[in-house]
């Protein structure tokens, strides 16, 4: 292909597999708002192929990309600008082309901060967290976590050693416990990070620690409500959510990054909704 082919406004999500990633339509809907003209499509990338897909898709004109997995970290390894945020999650799931820098950024750990304290009403300050998982999801959300000021931030995982990894990542500043080593609590919030919903299981959480007016979050989304969200309506949480939010909130902070402006995610999140439901029902 020829140099700006794709044109000057094109963006990709890359992955594999991305088949089904919903951010082609969520970009889309933000592009109406402003009534910007771009293209925003799906990539399958092979495995062993992200460098080379990365500058073939620079050198037709790409203005930049979304990165999901498993290519987060080459794409902080790409990056020869990444942000502090990228830095502390080791991980990108934002590059944006500028001229010959490469720019890295970590827009998920906002995402999930947003849709908790803006879309979902609750403010994360002085707030007891026990965040269940520890791998790249986890990582990638602490230090926006922490740097909204909780009281606690417990790290539980099923391997103890993960989460003790991430403690020490972290300088200590959070505590770090296998699933069956859980802290008394209570606790404010309860956010899912691991992958156990796509083996239909919910983490096995002993004791259900939550102080009543408690959320439980599920950073996965889905039509149905998850095993997890499940597993915190029977604990008694008073809110339950998946990731829906936060899908569309990281994806309106990418698209800040790009052009500079920020879409609305309100009416974005609700029509997510119905389009996972419409998918799931046909
Ligand atoms: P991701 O990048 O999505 O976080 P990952 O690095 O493979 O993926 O991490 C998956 C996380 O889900 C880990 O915290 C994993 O626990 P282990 O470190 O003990 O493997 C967790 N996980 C997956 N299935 C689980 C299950 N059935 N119960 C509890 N935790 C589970």
């Amino acid at each position: 292909m020829m140099a700006g082919e794709e044109g000057a406004d094109a963006y990709v999500v890359m992955g594999n597999p991305v088949g089904h990633s919903q951010s082609p339509f969520i970009h889309a809907e933000f592009a109406r708002q402003f009534g910007h003209a771009i293209t925003y499509r799906a990539l399958h990338v092979e495995i062993g192929s992200f460098r080379a897909s990365v500058e073939a898709f620079r050198s037709q004109g790409g203005r930049g990309a979304n990165v999901t997995l498993p290519f987060k970290e080459e794409a902080f390894a790409l990056s020869t600008q990444p942000s502090a945020r990228a830095r502390q999650a080791g991980a990108v799931n934002t590059l944006h082309f500028d001229a010959e820098r490469i720019r890295g950024d970590n827009t998920d750990g906002v995402g999930l901060v947003n849709d908790l304290e803006q879309n979902l009403g609750f403010p994360l300050a002085g707030r007891d967290i026990l965040l269940v998982g520890a791998g790249g999801a986890a990582r990638g959300v602490i230090g926006p976590l922490l740097a909204v000021s909780p009281a606690r931030l417990v790290v539980a995982n099923r391997t103890a050693s993960r989460a003790q990894a991430l403690r020490r990542h972290f300088d200590d500043r959070i505590e770090a416990c296998g699933l069956d080593r859980l802290p008394a609590g209570p606790f404010d919030l309860v956010l899912n990070a691991t992958s156990a919903s796509l083996s239909d299981r919910a983490p096995p959480i002993a004791t259900a620690p939550l102080r009543s007016g408690a959320c439980a979050y599920d950073m996965m989304y889905a039509a149905e409500p998850s095993p997890f969200m499940r597993w915190a309506e029977d604990a008694g949480a008073s809110m339950v959510s998946d990731g829906t939010g936060m899908l569309v909130e990281q994806a309106a902070e990418s698209f800040r990054l790009w052009r500079g402006v920020r879409p609305r995610t309100g009416a974005v999140i609700d029509a997510l909704r119905r389009r996972l439901r419409d998918s799931s029902s046909r």
